[in-house]
């Protein structure tokens, strides 16, 4: 109920960046970890968990709670997923210079997860999510996000290999889960792969 509570009054006082009136749906966050490879130990990535929905799904697929790194911008809801989510990294900030702040680190991630209200955000905004996510991700593993609109929530990009769920009429309102893999052999990304821990 706590986490209804805040997610409502997340949503009346910043409606673009909360992207909902409520929590995403168990089914949504089931769909989320399948399509990021949850049962996978390693390492996670998730852009705005906001009250941990998918975050708890993806540990019920397998994800350690050890190896995941929840980047949340709004205070409120980073200080309850650390409560949460105690053994996990949750860095309370915004998703891009997070996502610089870890190349620059070298770490890099299996999946990564993001519920980000891309359709509310520029085209540039989500073309550089697109390209900072793959810079962060080992060879052809998956950048997955949901929306809610009818149209891609990401910009289309020659390297880029993309596919999508059926639409989850059971959240509300209904999602559809898009997944973003570097093609292999398009050469990008590969470089820092190899290398990664
Ligand atoms: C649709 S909500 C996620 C809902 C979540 N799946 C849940 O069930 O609670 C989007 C989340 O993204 C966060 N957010 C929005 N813009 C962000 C940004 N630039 N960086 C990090 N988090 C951001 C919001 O604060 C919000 O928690």
């Amino acid at each position: 109920m706590r986490r209804q509570v805040s997610f409502f009054a997340a949503s009346l006082s910043s409606p673009r960046r909360t992207g909902a009136l409520a929590p995403s749906s168990g089914m949504l966050g089931r769909a989320m970890a399948r399509a990021a490879g949850a049962s996978d130990p390693a390492k996670i990535l998730e852009f705005g968990p906001g009250t941990g929905t998918v975050t708890s799904k993806l540990i019920e697929a397998g994800a350690r709670e050890e190896n995941l790194t929840l980047v949340e911008l709004n205070p409120v809801f980073a200080h309850l997923l650390a409560d949460r989510f105690p053994l996990a990294r949750v860095i309370s900030g915004e998703a891009l210079a997070v996502a610089e702040a870890l190349r620059q680190e070298r770490t890099m991630f299996s999946s990564v997860v993001s519920s980000l209200p891309c359709m509310n955000f520029p085209h540039e905004f989500r073309e550089n999510l697109l390209v900072k996510s793959m810079e962060l991700l080992q060879p052809g593993r998956p950048l997955v996000q949901f929306t809610y609109s009818l149209a891609p929530p990401l910009p289309k990009l020659p390297t880029v290999r993309v596919t999508r769920t059926r639409r989850i009429w059971a959240n509300m309102p209904p999602a559809v889960v898009w997944s973003y893999r570097i093609r292999l052999g398009s050469g990008q990304g590969e470089e820092r792969g190899e290398n990664a821990g």
